[in-house]
């Protein structure tokens, strides 16, 4: 599973923690200002990003037994995922064949049938037709043309991706450029998901652009976590998915150690993002636990909705549970209050036009690149898109 690329990993931090350097980008890159909210680029974004691409929409331990289900509204497609009797996952638009009705209101759960609220019409775990309400009075058809459509999905790293094109050739292995590999030193399939929650957030631009940026830790949440953290920031890419550490002093003692015994979870601290929505924060209270928050653009390009998951590494005691949900309140307030709350405003204020763009320093590289890989996505028709992930490196000045 890669551990080998995570000592690399922590080797190249220590080296920087002891020089108090990073690696900076070639240059600093302006981003057009309107990129954050004109309309147009907006739909493309959403056409052409969330709905083309997988999503991770569900984590395993959600759903760990078979027949159990998640009903989600993503990017404005109704999805069922659900994991059948021999135990697989599978995704299916959440649309009746009938007349096209929504089938299941969003939520989890745990069936055998999906039947439809107009007609009653029921599907199977495996999404075939197996029930028509007065069949002979009905009519004719052929029962096995008329199952869910589904979606391409898969399962890696305790994580399950989506795409919502039915019509989709794109391989999400290659999408995934061997990021589950390290993200499968997580072992989230046996984690426990303790809670979840929905904020408003500003363009999902803004949102994500500060998940990638560690360079106002200590100014923006200076009230909160922020002066316990360097502004510093190291980049690690595999395709568009980046994960996002600091140079760290307190590693420099794994060097007493022979590397094989180098434990894991210090060596994956940090954030782990996931290309175009995806952010996993590790933290220590009420045992180990990551937030994961999943971002959705909202009905207008200055509207995003972030889905925070907490998840923890075992079952929590009662005191753990305690100590969890005041870390997870503490969570919501940091994004709610300080990192969204400046987003809506800073949104409100590039939309005034005084600036025509904004900058991402040589410091920002993680924003360079995630911009760099927007605008290349945008411009690459779908039957090129295997072809632009395989190639792992993209990243462009806008
Ligand atoms: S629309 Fe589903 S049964 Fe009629
Ligand atoms: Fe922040």
């Amino acid at each position: 599973m890669s551990k080998a690329q995570l000592i690399e990993m922590a080797k190249h931090n220590i080296a920087h923690a002891k020089q108090g350097t990073i690696e900076q980008a070639d240059q600093v890159m302006q981003v057009p200002a309107d990129h954050y909210f004109r309309k147009d680029r907006w739909e493309q974004e959403v056409d052409r990003v969330f709905k083309r691409l997988p999503l991770m929409l569900a984590m395993s331990c959600e759903m760990p037994n078979p027949g159990d289900y998640k009903s989600l509204e993503a990017a404005g497609m109704p999805v069922i995922i659900n994991r059948n009797a021999d135990g697989e996952i599978q995704a299916f638009v959440n649309m009746c064949s009938h007349r096209g009705a929504v089938i299941q209101p969003p939520g989890k759960g745990n069936t055998k049938k999906f039947i439809c609220p107009y007609h009653a019409w029921s599907y199977n775990q495996k999404g075939e037709l197996v029930g028509i309400l007065s069949k002979d009075e009905f009519g004719d058809i052929d029962k096995s043309c008329y199952g869910l459509t589904p979606l391409p999905v898969a399962e890696r790293a305790g994580l399950i991706w989506v795409i919502l094109n039915p019509k989709s050739t794109l391989d999400i292995d290659t999408f995934l450029s061997g990021y589950d590999g390290l993200l499968a030193h997580f072992g989230f399939e046996n984690w426990h998901h303790f809670d979840q929650r929905t904020l408003r957030g500003p363009n999902w631009k803004i949102a994500y652009d500060g998940y990638l940026d560690l360079y106002h830790l200590p100014v923006l949440h200076k009230n909160t976590f922020g002066p316990d953290f360097p502004n510093q920031t190291l980049y690690y890419e595999w395709g568009p998915h980046q994960r996002v550490t600091s140079p760290d002093r307190s590693m420099i003692e794994l060097e007493n150690k022979p590397e094989s015994d180098w434990p894991t979870a210090p060596m994956m601290n940090g954030v782990w993002t996931i290309f175009p929505h995806v952010s996993i924060a590790s933290f220590d209270n009420g045992g180990r636990g990551v937030m994961i928050s999943q971002l959705f653009p909202g009905e207008t390009p200055e509207e995003s909705w972030t889905v925070q998951n907490y998840v923890l590494e075992n079952a929590p005691s009662e005191e753990q549970k305690a100590m969890a949900k005041e870390q997870f309140e503490f969570l919501k307030f940091v994004v709610q209050e300080e990192d969204y709350a400046t987003g809506l405003k800073q949104q409100k204020a590039l939309r005034t036009g005084a600036k025509d763009h904004v900058l991402f320093g040589r410091n920002e590289g993680g924003g360079q690149k995630f911009h760099g890989w927007v605008k290349n996505i945008l411009a690459t028709e779908d039957d090129k898109l295997n072809d632009l992930f395989a190639q792992k490196k993209q990243a462009a000045a806008e």
